[in-house]
């Protein structure tokens, strides 16, 4: 394997908008008027200003009052998705509803837990809630409730789509009929690019049962391991029973909430504008090279795009060919919650630089050539079978 390029693989935010100059001084101001508080252990709901900044932070998005003292700093939003999962199971074995595809750091997490898990078919709006409804029926007939449902409804992860509020209405209205709580995943919030923002979950339902996950990730940057769990009582309870950790690096969430303490938005701004940039780019290349071939989605925020391939591209042949050449992108399988082989390709671009962008896109292009058995111009028009 040569020395990789093009590394379309992990999803990070951009390098050039990291702030570190202004969290250097946030960093001094902290260690002036907090040092104190460092000796202590920070507890279950962590940094008290971090907490009003997210509450802020969230109410300015979602038009809602959130109170601090119901969310939860966690180690980034992955800690989150733990923790949710371990509250929320019965027994080993349990079922739990996800996308088809989905993030593959929560399918393992899921796997880890033994949860047995069942994948909902996705479309342009996300979740498809026809099916969401059949298979509800069935595992209802079969005695197996479902312990939650897990959607990325905003920049889904891999295909970068967002629900639409009538959708998730009706997840809402079926999460009901059923008494299953909802664990939304929203990492990229904030992310976007254009088009509506549509309502979180939480901000259509006032239901205590359902869970918000979120995280500083993808607005801000990943090394920071800063997310946060919203969630009422009981709830809220049940999932800091299963803290033993005494809580989330207080030193980090004190230097971002004094960053933020003027709100999010102009950061975001900044960030949101450059991760844009690039994801024309990044479009723009795979339209000029692989129009012919391939489909693929024009995400509305988030940082990731879901390639189809034809059906005659050798998968191992693309992935050797790619990695000999420097570029690397992640395995439609390891988004599948089966780990089946499909022939997708995602690609993040939010960490590469402009050239490599541009110098990038035409490499994997002439690998996918290589690797297909025809020259014939696809076979489909659709992202989805
Ligand atoms: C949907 C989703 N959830 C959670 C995470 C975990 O992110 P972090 O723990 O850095 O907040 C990711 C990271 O890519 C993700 O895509």
């Amino acid at each position: 394997m040569s020395e990789i390029r093009y590394d379309f693989g992990g999803g990070r935010s951009d390098p050039g908008t990291f702030p570190a100059e202004a969290l250097k001084a946030a960093a001094i101001k902290v260690f002036d008027e907090q040092w104190r508080q460092m000796n202590d252990y920070p507890g279950g709901l962590g940094h008290a200003g971090m907490r009003a900044a997210m509450a802020q932070r969230e109410s300015d998005r979602e038009s809602v009052a959130v109170d601090p003292d119901h969310l939860i700093l966690t180690n980034g939003s992955m800690q989150g998705v733990t923790l949710t999962a371990e509250a929320l199971q019965d027994n080993p074995g349990d079922t739990v509803i996800v996308e088809e595809f989905s993030y593959p750091g929560t399918l393992g997490a899921y796997r880890s837990l033994k949860y047995d898990m069942v994948g909902i078919r996705l479309d342009e709006g996300g979740m498809r809630m026809d099916h969401l409804a059949s298979e509800l029926e069935r595992l209802e007939a079969e005695g197996r409730r479902p312990r939650f449902i897990y959607p990325i409804s905003t920049y889904q992860n891999p295909t970068g789509f967002v629900m639409p509020r009538d959708r998730r209405l009706e997840m809402i209205e079926l999460a009901r009929r059923y008494d299953i709580p909802i664990v939304e995943d929203n990492c990229y919030a904030d992310v976007h690019y254009e088009g509506p923002v549509e309502p979180a979950i939480y901000a259509l339902d006032d239901d205590p049962r359902h869970i918000y996950l979120c995280s500083l990730s993808k607005i801000l940057a990943p090394g920071l391991r800063l997310g946060y769990i919203l969630a009422r009582p009981p709830m809220l309870g049940k999932i800091l029973a299963r803290r033993h950790d005494a809580g989330s690096n207080f030193l980090a969430a004190a230097i971002v909430a004094e960053f933020y303490r003027d709100g999010i938005w102009s950061h975001a701004g900044v960030a949101n504008a450059a991760l844009k940039t690039k994801r024309d780019l990044t479009t723009a290349g795979l339209k000029q090279e692989l129009e012919d071939v391939c489909v693929w989605s024009n995400p509305v925020g988030g940082l990731f795009i879901w390639v189809r391939l034809p059906d005659d591209v050798d998968r191992s042949k693309l992935r050797t060919l790619t990695l000999e050449r420097g570029f690397n992108y992640l395995v439609g399988s390891s988004f599948h919650y089966r780990g089946k082989d499909v022939p997708y390709i995602r690609l993040a671009f939010g960490h590469l630089t402009h050239e490599q962008i541009s110098e990038g896109i035409p490499v994997l292009a002439r690998c996918i050539r290589e690797a297909r058995t025809s020259n014939e111009p696809r076979g489909f028009d659709s992202l989805f079978m």
